[in-house]
């Protein structure tokens, strides 16, 4: 039945005779007649869809307001603007801690709140200087808990951010109000990723007593994570009340990873977040920072300074020097050898640069030094990533070399200065080779910034070349950073 009457669709139209000037009246008529067989194949095919989609709509169906607010957040490239911080303090710790929000936060450009336990005397941070505005949680004491009230607190501020029902956020980014956040990186990072999914963005703990203990598959607070907006928007809608069904957990993210988890949404792990639950030194991660940019730094009170003779604060305000004229790059690996006189060198962008009186493989140079110890045993491992301990030998263990200045070059170059210190690791050595290594004081490290795309592309380590080929002169190595060679290798 439906055969006879679709039939005459099936006859092939030729737009170029359909459209041509009719010369006869008989002509005019088949014209009319072709006409009608486009209205018949158009109303055939909407009928179809039509159809097609009255069967979904009984099911499944948009919501206005939904996709309204959708298309209103879609367009124009991720910046620092859309997305919205949220930082668990309390009135107690946040007077100290606000010094790290000072080096990182940007009245101008950065949105969200510290929030605290309580309303806070006036002067909460240090006079005259900008940092992060605090608003006071709102009351969080008739959710179940069993070991940590606060837990619960600071699980809740993804939901009162979210309520606070700010324009264009796009990410509600949550750390601890000790987080240092690298924001550059961290919007090129989140810019690669689909605003307008469901995302749930961040990092494991380095210390796999902590992941054992909390879970591998959720993001630890401390090192920051992001949610996109239409999560959060999920999320709210179930959130107190999941609370209460995970009132035995400990932390406030392993809160939010289990009401995550009922959302169906899993953790999108992204290296570059640092949790560091780790204690002593940092200087062996930091040193071999993975091929990632670097987006968080936690616990830092916690930790050793990561420069010699600088407070932390110092040390942070070190990196930042370095960080902002090339964001991209900073902690980025590169190595190289002289061959001639054995030396191994591998730099970390922006922080320190080691010379090992050896050839090491590149191997042993991308593995991280063992420094540090795990978070709660303060044990030599198990760590998430493999390590390698320092020399017993005094003569394997690497010169090492910290930021002292640091310099543009035109609009695209940088030139580093690392200066030798020997107060961070022994240096006893007596060989020849040895001294001839010691005998460097400053290592200048030149390299052309990395461009805005750079993180976009599939990554690969970048190599170095020195510079200085024959005898060190004057006490003072150059070093310059370039893309590799397709073909080229680090081969001892
Ligand atoms: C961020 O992008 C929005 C458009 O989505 C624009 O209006 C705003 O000025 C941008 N902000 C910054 C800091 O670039
Ligand atoms: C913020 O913007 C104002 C005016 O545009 C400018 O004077 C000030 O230096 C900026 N502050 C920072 C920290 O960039
Ligand atoms: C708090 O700030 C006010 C005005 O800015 C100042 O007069 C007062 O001395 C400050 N108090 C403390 C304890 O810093
Ligand atoms: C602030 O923290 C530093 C450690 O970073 C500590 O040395 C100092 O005593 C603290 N100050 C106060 C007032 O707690
Ligand atoms: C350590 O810092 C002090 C003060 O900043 C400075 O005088 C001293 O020379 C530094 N020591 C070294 C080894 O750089």
């Amino acid at each position: 039945m439906s055969r006879t009457r679709s039939e005459p669709c099936h006859e092939p139209l030729k737009a170029s005779k359909l459209f041509a000037f009719p010369e006869k009246l008989s002509d005019f008529f088949v014209l009319l007649m072709r006409l009608g067989l486009i209205v018949c194949l158009v109303a055939s095919i909407s009928l179809a869809l039509h159809s097609a989609f009255s069967t979904r709509t009984r099911w499944f169906s948009f919501p206005d307001h939904l996709s309204r607010n959708v298309s209103d957040r879609k367009f124009g490239p991720t910046n620092i603007s859309h997305l919205l911080f949220g930082l668990a303090g309390t009135v107690h710790t946040w007077p100290n801690r606000s010094r790290y929000g000072e080096l990182w936060w940007d009245t101008n450009t950065t949105r969200g709140f510290v929030w605290l336990d309580e309303k806070p005397e006036e002067n909460v941070s240090r006079q005259g200087v900008v940092s992060v505005p605090y608003r006071v949680s709102e009351d969080w004491s008739r959710f179940k808990y069993l070991s940590s009230q606060s837990a619960v607190r600071i699980a809740r501020i993804v939901l009162e951010s979210y309520k606070l029902g700010l324009p264009n956020v796009r990410w509600f980014v949550m750390g601890d109000d000790d987080t240092v956040f690298f924001t550059d990186n961290l919007v090129s990072v989140l810019a690669s990723y689909d605003h307008n999914q469901m995302y749930y963005i961040g990092g494991s703990s380095e210390s796999v007593e902590q992941d054992t203990l909390h879970s591998y598959d959720m993001a630890f607070g401390g090192g920051g994570f992001a949610i996109s907006f239409p999560l959060a928007a999920q999320l709210v809608k179930v959130f107190d009340g999941c609370l209460d069904r995970y009132y035995t957990f400990y932390g406030s993210d392993q809160r939010v990873w289990a009401c995550v988890s009922e959302l169906g949404v899993p953790l999108t792990k992204q290296r570059g977040f640092h949790q560091f639950d780790i204690r002593g030194d940092p200087f062996g991660i930091l040193s071999a920072h993975p091929l990632a940019p670097l987006l968080s730094l936690h616990h830092l009170d916690n930790l050793e300074p990561m420069f010699p003779n600088q407070t932390q604060i110092e040390s942070v305000e070190s990196l930042m020097r370095a960080y902002r004229i090339d964001p991209r790059r900073i902690l980025q690996q590169s190595f190289c050898y002289n061959h001639r006189r054995k030396w191994s060198v591998t730099i970390a962008w922006g922080y320190t640069v080691q010379i090992y009186a050896s050839l090491l493989t590149a191997k042993d140079l991308q593995t991280p030094l063992l420094t540090f110890k795990t978070w709660r045993s303060w044990s030599d491992g198990p760590f998430t990533f493999n390590t390698r301990p320092m020399s017993s030998d005094p003569c394997g263990q690497p010169i090492t070399y910290f930021l002292d200045k640091v310099q543009e070059v035109g609009r695209s170059g940088t030139l580093t200065t690392y200066k030798r210190f020997v107060a961070k690791i022994g240096n006893s050595c007596g060989t020849a080779d040895y001294a001839r290594a010691m005998a460097v004081q400053s290592i200048k490290v030149a390299s052309l910034k990395m461009d805005l795309e750079h993180w976009r592309k599939a990554p690969r380590r970048q190599c170095c070349e020195i510079m200085d080929r024959g005898t060190v002169k004057d006490s003072s190595l150059r070093i310059r950073i370039r893309k590799c060679r397709p073909w080229e290798t680090i081969t001892i």
